[in-house]
C-alpha cells in the first residue's frame, strides 16, 4: 500500500467505499451485509487500507453499523470518514446527526466528517458554523467536503477559518473533469481529492459492456449504463485492456492506477467480493508510463464529451 499525507491524515491511496453495505439500491442482499461486507473491511485493514468511507444515508445508517462492527478492536490507525446530509445544518440538528454516526460506528470521534453535498439554500458560513463547534468539542478531527466545486470548496475553507483537506467527488476515467481544476488545486495547496465511483460504478471493469445492459440495481438509472453509453465506452475499455495486458493487470486496476497516479488523489472503490477488494488494493503498486496515462486521459475526455452530447 502507498499513502498520501495531508495534515495528520494518513490516507491509503486505495481506500474502501461502503455505500454497498446494507443498501437497498445496490441489492447485494442479506448474506452480503452479514458476512461478505465485514470480511471485506477486515481484509482491507489487513492489506493496509486506512481510509474507510461511509455516510449516515447509506442504508439509512446500516453501512455505518456494519463498518462499526467490523472495525471493533482494529480502529487504531484508521481514518473513519462519514458524511453529513446538510439539509438543515442548525447546531442542534448537526449535533444529533453526528452523535448518531458516532453511535453507529462505535467510535468516540470521527476522523473525517464530510458535508455530503453543498446545500444551495444554505451559505458555506451557516454550514460550517456547527462543524467548527464539533472540531472544538473533539467529536470530529477533520471537516471534509464532497461534491463541491472549487469555488464552493474555497468558500467553505474561508467560512471554517482553516483548510478543508479533502473534497470527495465523482472522479474516474469515465468522469475525468476533476483532473482539470480540483486536482491542480489539491496538488498546489496540500489538499486531497477523494475519488468516488472510481471504477465508474463497475463500468471500467469491462464486464458490463459484454452484456450490453445495466445490472438490475442503482446503475439502471445511471447515464453511464444506458445502452448508448455502454457502446460509446468501447474505445476507452479497449485502451484499458491494452494497458492492462502490458502490466499483467486488470482494466479495473489500470483505471485506479490512472487516478492515484495524478498525485494528491486517493480512490475509494466499493467491492462486491473480497476478491474485488484484493484486486483493487493491488492497484496501489501499479505505475503507468506517461504515454499510457496520456492515452487513457485522451480516451476519457473523448468518452466524457460523447456521453454529454
Ligand atoms: N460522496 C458521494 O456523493 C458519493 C457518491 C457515490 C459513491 N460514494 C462513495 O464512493 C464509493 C465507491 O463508489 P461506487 O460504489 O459508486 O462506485 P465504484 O467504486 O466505481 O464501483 C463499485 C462497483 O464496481 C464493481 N467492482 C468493484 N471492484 C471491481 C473490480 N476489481 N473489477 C470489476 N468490477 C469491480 C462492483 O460492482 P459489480 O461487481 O456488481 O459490477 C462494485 O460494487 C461508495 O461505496 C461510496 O463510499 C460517494
Amino acid at each position: 500500500m502507498r499513502y498520501v499525507e495531508a495534515g495528520d491524515l494518513h490516507l491509503s491511496v486505495i481506500g474502501l467505499g461502503t455505500w454497498q453495505f446494507g443498501s437497498r439500491e445496490w441489492g447485494y442482499g442479506a448474506a452480503y451485509a452479514d458476512d461478505i461486507a465485514p470480511a471485506i473491511v477486515q481484509r482491507a485493514i489487513e492489506l493496509g487500507v486506512t481510509l474507510i468511507d461511509t455516510a449516515e444515508i447509506y442504508g439509512f445508517g446500516r453501512s455505518e453499523c456494519i463498518v462499526g462492527q467490523a472495525i471493533r478492536g482494529r480502529r487504531d490507525g484508521l481514518v473513519i470518514a462519514t458524511k453529513l446530509v446538510p439539509v438543515l445544518p442548525l447546531p442542534a440538528v448537526v449535533d444529533w446527526q453526528v452523535r448518531g454516526s458516532l453511535r453507529r460506528l462505535g467510535v468516540d470521534a470521527l476522523d473525517l466528517y464530510q458535508v455530503h453535498f453543498p446545500n444551495p439554500l444554505v451559505s458555506p458560513r451557516s454550514t460550517m458554523a456547527p462543524l467548527r463547534a464539533l472540531l472544538e468539542q473533539g467529536l470530529v478531527r477533520h471537516v471534509g467536503v464532497s461534491n463541491h466545486s472549487l469555488g464552493r470548496w474555497r468558500a467553505s475553507e474561508r467560512a471554517l477559518g482553516q483548510p478543508i483537506l479533502t473534497n470527495q467527488v465523482r472522479f474516474s476515467l469515465a468522469a475525468p473533469l476533476p483532473s482539470w481544476e480540483l486536482v491542480p488545486y489539491a496538488r498546489k495547496e496540500g489538499r486531497v481529492v477523494i475519488a468516488y465511483s472510481p471504477l465508474g460504478q463497475g463500468l471500467l471493469g469491462g464486464g458490463h459492456t459484454l452484456t450490453g445492459a445495466a445490472p438490475a440495481d442503482v446503475r439502471r438509472r445511471s447515464p453511464l449504463f444506458r445502452p448508448r453509453s455502454l457502446g460509446l465506452a468501447s474505445p476507452l475499455l479497449a485502451a484499458l485492456r491494452v494497458v492492462a495486458a502490458a502490466h499483467a493487470a486488470t482494466p479495473a486496476q489500470v483505471a485506479l492506477a490512472w487516478l492515484i497516479g495524478q498525485g494528491n488523489v486517493v480512490a475509494i472503490p466499493g467491492a462486491r467480493t473480497v476478491a474485488q477488494l484484493e484486486e483493487n488494493v493491488a492497484a496501489a503498486d501499479l505505475e503507468l508510463t506517461t504515454g499510457e496515462r496520456e492515452r487513457l486521459g485522451a480516451e476519457a475526455a473523448r468518452f466524457d464529451m460523447a456521453v454529454r452530447r
